[in-house]
């Protein structure tokens, strides 16, 4: 049975989490930090620190109160599905290499999915104090104004940011080649480091595309949303529908799209 939930009530509750969760990595920045690498296969780059468990404690647990029956997916708990329709996306710090080397560009990322869809979400920047936020069909937003994503045109007047995931030293599926066809076609590239962030400056026009493969859910289900709301279009590379498991993500302002998805893929000269 789906229970109704209200959507203020559910965004309030949200924006309370992050702002606790921000609290607690802002405690943490530029501190020392207990860092711990979670994948030696991919030479120990992979890392997680007590700032990052700290957060997702603290999120989950206030999901655990409130929310007893419901689903929760977060990057550093196992996940224990009990077969509700609701299920929590939760990413407590993305952007842990910039964090644990107090480079300032981080984010908690929170989504809410209903049946399978995402129907709210919510990334925050505890440091530049800026919150993004979407509920499905009422618009995406910044702290408290409409956001919209940007109305470039071209890719020589566009900003694009993209990531390399962390087993880019042991494949050749790194992004390299992807990233090699795009560069030059662009006004400039951005590797922020965060993909939460980079979903959500797509959202409020800072960049105008944005592309990763190997993503998480927990990396994306927020910002999906949120680029959805400010009127972007979000897809895989290859411009087919995507979902939390989709092997890559596209994100942009919808104009330059096909200009993208035929870059990304353009095939190597002979
Ligand atoms: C990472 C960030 C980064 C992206 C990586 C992600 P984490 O998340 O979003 O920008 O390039 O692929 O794994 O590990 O900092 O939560
Ligand atoms: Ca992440
Ligand atoms: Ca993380």
């Amino acid at each position: 049975m789906t229970v109704k939930i209200d959507t203020r009530e559910i965004l309030d509750f949200m924006l309370n989490l992050s702002a606790i969760a921000g609290e607690i990595l802002m405690s943490h920045f530029a501190h020392e930090l207990t860092v711990e690498s979670k994948d030696h296969r991919v030479g120990g780059i992979d890392i997680v620190t007590n700032a990052d468990k700290a957060a997702e404690d603290a999120i989950v647990s206030g999901i655990r109160d409130r929310f007893p029956d419901h689903d929760v997916m977060a990057e550093e708990t196992e996940r224990q599905v009990s077969g509700s329709s609701w299920l929590w996306v939760i990413d407590p710090l993305d952007g842990t290499v910039n964090f644990a080397h107090s480079y300032p560009h981080f984010a908690v990322s929170i989504a809410l999915m209903e049946e399978g869809e995402i129907v709210a979400g919510v990334v925050s920047d505890p440091l530049k104090k800026e919150t993004y936020h979407a509920v499905r069909g009422l618009g995406a937003f910044l702290n408290d104004r409409r956001i919209s994503v940007s109305k470039a045109t071209t890719l020589n007047r566009s900003i694009i940011g993209t990531g390399f995931p962390y087993d880019k030293a042991f494949t050749s599926d790194n992004n390299l080649t992807e990233f090699s066809r795009v560069l030059p076609k662009v006004q400039g590239m951005r590797r922020l480091g965060s993909a939460a962030l980079d979903l959500a400056y797509v959202a409020s026009g800072r960049l105008d595309g944005f592309w990763e493969l190997k993503l998480k859910p927990w990396d994306i289900a927020a910002g999906i949303l949120i680029v959805d709301e400010a009127g972007g279009c979000v897809t895989d590379r290859f411009g087919d529908g995507m979902d939390l498991g989709s092997p890559s993500i596209l994100a942009t302002n919808g104009l330059i799209h096909t200009d993208m998805i035929r870059t990304l893929n353009m095939p190597e000269p002979l």
